[in-house]
Parts: structure tokens; C-alpha cells; sequence
């Protein structure tokens, strides 16, 4: 998308709002899909959580892929969009088994992280095939939030539980059809990959009735100009040549599968702010924009980089800025960064805002969610209305509470 579409979409819909190109999500799946074309079967299951709009969803499914989901909600979101029961994986961390039974009598694809649930599964609905997310014990992810492999971890089932999970699967004749890993997020490493996969690999030849194996996500994906990213194309080299060797020594084809979230949208996500402010203070130059970490918490909640382009000045002289939000708290987005020469009113956009911003975003300090807008085909479709102040109402429930009588003097 060129700055001028998305001025025009700040002036036509409002800030602070989110933006999204389809054609960057259908480019990096295609990247993906071609990495590993040499694979009989692969199967990409977005991972919903990154952005849950219907119509991202809706864009998901014309390109051909699965969902991962990680909450009944989420499933009902993905029901609702259109995909069969059977293109859906739910991998659920620490929920009931009542929500995993409402979701398995849907038809989806159960993935299941501990023992103690899936004994209780198993022993009730043995004819349901199951799939178990292990824990491979591999540190690997860009921050300690999010890297969710390693030995401290809450996910999964550890490696060395797998004896455990045999004598689950004798006592309760239930049928494990896939294994399962997720080890973090924004790995740059391949290695890193490779070597948990020889771990799941070990792992899938106890199981003689597999289907699936799951390579779970975490592709790193380029925050600045010439970051470094996943090479996803030796990435699908390597790991192919492993899998197919993988599923002779097998005896079977298998379905190889990835869930990525941040690979699909991160960079498809423009997030628009107007300045409200340009604030000079003894050290440092703020720029207050109508937004704050209630719509776009990774900042302050990762340390995460957004590149920050001035959108109206995009060739201007460059100047330091500390780039804040409106929420009373610390609210920063970027600290001392050089952006090009900010007035009050110019409209701000923040780089790879399509995975885990919108979807984090919260009503704080009540302040209404930003709209969405989805750039497809060369023009804007409204995708969510801002909210408005019957939304910040709609659920609460208002009881009468009568003043103190006022003492007379
Ligand atoms: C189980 C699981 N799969 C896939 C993903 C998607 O990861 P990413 O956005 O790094 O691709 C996550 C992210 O947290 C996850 O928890």
C-alpha cells in the first residue's frame, strides 16, 4: 500500500485505526506453500489469536488454509467464517475439560497438552482421535513471554512423559493421530527448528496411527529496514527432505503442518495515529498520538519494535522523537527515534501491526477500539466499526444506589 491510500483511509475512517492488505497476507502464504511444495501433504493452520477479524479469516480460507485455535471462541469465530470442523485444530493451555468436550463434539481437531486431561479424555471418549503437544525442552523465541518450549514452561507434554502417555493410550485404547509442538516465537534460528523436529520426530515413532505431524510456528519475521527474518525457503529445503524421510521410515505419508500467526499478518498491519501533541520538554521531544497501549500493547509489553514512519512527511528532515500514548501511565511506543519532522495532526504509522495488536487491544482508560480496515483488491472495506459509548455500556448492568441522606445542620 502506497502512504497516499493510507492517508486517505485516516481521513476517511478516522484514527486511531487498523490497517490491513490482503495481498501481503496472500504473498507470505504462498511463500510458505512453496517452500514446502515438495511435501504430499501440508496443511498451514493460521493461528487465529494473532487477528480474529471474520474477514481475515474469510481471506484465510480462499487461500487454503486451516485454523488454529486456542478457545471455544475462537473456533465459533472460525466456524462462523466458513471452515469445516475438520480444517480446525483447537490446542488449548489450562482449560476445562468441559470446553475441550464442546469443542471435540463440534468435529474439530483436539490437541492436547497434559496428562491429567488427557487420561480423563481418553477414558471417555476413546473413538476420538487425539492429537499431544509435546514439550521438546528447547529454549528459542525472541523474548521470555513467548518463548514456551523450554523445561520451566506451562505447555505440553514433557518428552520424557511419553511412557506416561503409552500407558494412557494402553489403559484407555484412545488413538493418538498427530503430535504437536509450539517452542516460541520470533525464532530466527533454523537450526533451532530443525533440532526440535528431530525431537518430535522421536517422539511420533511410538505412535502407530498418526496422520499429522505439527511443527507448531514462532517464524520471525523482519521488524526494520534489512532485519533479519526466518529463511523460510531453507527452512522448507531442510525440513522437507527430513519429513519425507521421515514418513518412508514410517511407512506412511503424513501431513506436515504449521500454525503461523505473525508469519501471515505481521506485516501486512499498518496502525494509524494522529499526532495530538508535539511536546518539547528539557531532554527530549515527545510526540502524543490519540492512541495508547490499550490498542497496541506490545511496546510495553515485549519491548517489541514497530517502525514508526510520518506518513505527511515521510521525506522530511529527520528528528528524535519519543513517540507516547494518551493512557495515564508510561505509555511509550518508541523512545529517541528518528522520524521525519512531526507537526501536530500528522498522521502516524506504525509498521507490523497485523499480528497480536488489534487482537490484544482493550478498552483501558475507556477509551473506544479503533476501527478496522482491510485494503483488498485496491480499495478500503471497513472490516469493524470503531466502538462507540453504547459499547463501553452494553454489558454493564446499572443498579439504583441513593445518595446519603444529606445530615441538615
Ligand atoms: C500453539 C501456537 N501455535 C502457533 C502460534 C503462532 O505463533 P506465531 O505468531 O509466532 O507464528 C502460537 C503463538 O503464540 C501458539 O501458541
Amino acid at each position: 500500500m502506497k502512504n497516499s491510500d493510507l492517508l486517505e483511509i485516516a481521513a476517511q475512517f478516522g484514527s486511531p485505526v487498523y490497517v490491513y492488505d490482503s495481498e501481503k497476507i496472500s504473498t507470505q502464504y504462498h511463500r510458505l506453500s512453496s517452500a514446502f511444495k515438495k511435501v504430499k501433504q501440508v496443511k498451514f493452520n493460521y493461528a487465529v489469536k494473532a487477528l480474529s477479524n471474520v474477514s481475515i479469516l474469510k481471506i484465510m480460507k480462499s487461500l487454503g488454509a486451516g485454523l488454529d485455535t486456542v478457545s471455544v471462541q475462537e473456533v465459533r469465530l472460525g466456524l462462523h467464517a466458513g471452515f469445516a470442523p475438520e480444517n480446525i485444530i483447537y490446542t488449548p493451555n489450562g482449560v476445562s475439560l468441559e470446553e475441550i468436550e464442546r469443542v471435540s463434539k463440534m468435529g474439530v481437531q483436539i490437541n492436547i497438552d497434559n496428562l491429567s486431561i488427557l487420561e480423563q479424555f481418553g477414558t471417555k471418549y476413546p473413538n476420538v482421535p487425539v492429537c499431544i503437544r509435546i514439550n521438546p525442552h528447547v529454549m528459542a523465541g525472541g523474548n521470555s513471554n513467548i518463548s514456551v518450549g523450554h523445561i520451566d514452561s506451562k505447555f505440553g507434554i514433557s518428552v520424557h512423559q511419553i511412557p506416561h502417555v503409552l500407558r494412557i493410550v494402553e489403559n484407555t485404547e484412545m488413538n493418538i493421530n498427530g503430535v504437536h509442538m509450539h517452542t516460541g516465537s520470533d525464532i530466527l534460528d533454523i537450526e533451532v527448528f530443525l533440532y526440535a523436529s528431530e525431537i518430535l520426530f522421536d517422539t511420533a515413532k511410538h505412535f502407530k496411527n498418526l496422520e499429522f505431524i505439527d511443527f507448531g510456528s514462532g517464524f520471525k519475521v523482519p521488524y526494520k529496514p534489512n532485519d533479519i527474518e526466518t529463511n523460510i525457503e531453507e527452512l522448507g529445503e531442510k525440513l522437507t527432505r527430513r519429513f519425507n524421510s521421515f514418513c518412508k521410515e514410517y511407512g506412511k505419508d503424513l501431513t506436515l503442518g504449521f500454525e503461523p500467526g505473525k508469519f501471515l499478518v505481521s506485516e501486512a498491519g499498518n496502525f494509524l495515529t494522529k499526532v495530538n501533541v508535539v511536546k518539547q520538554t528539557t531532554s527530549t521531544v515527545f510526540a502524543g498520538v490519540d492512541s495508547g497501549f490499550n490498542h497496541l500493547i506490545r511496546p510495553m509489553l515485549y519491548n517489541s519494535h514497530h517502525e514508526i514512519i510520518n506518513i505527511n512527511n515521510p521525506e522530511g528532515k529527520e528528528r528524535f522523537y519519543s513517540v507516547v500514548g494518551y493512557i495515564c501511565e508510561t505509555d511509550t511506543f518508541a523512545t529517541n527515534r528518528r522520524i521525519s519532522e512531526i507537526k501536530e495532526g500528522d498522521i502516524l504509522a506504525f509498521k507490523n501491526a497485523g499480528a497480536y495488536c488489534f487482537s490484544m487491544a482493550s478498552n483501558y482508560n475507556s477509551r473506544y477500539r479503533p476501527a478496522e480496515v482491510l485494503w483488498h483488491e485496491g480499495s478500503a472495506h471497513l472490516i469493524r466499526k470503531r466502538e462507540n459509548f453504547e459499547d463501553l455500556l452494553h454489558n454493564q448492568v446499572e443498579i439504583e444506589i441513593n445518595s446519603e441522606a444529606v445530615p441538615a445542620n
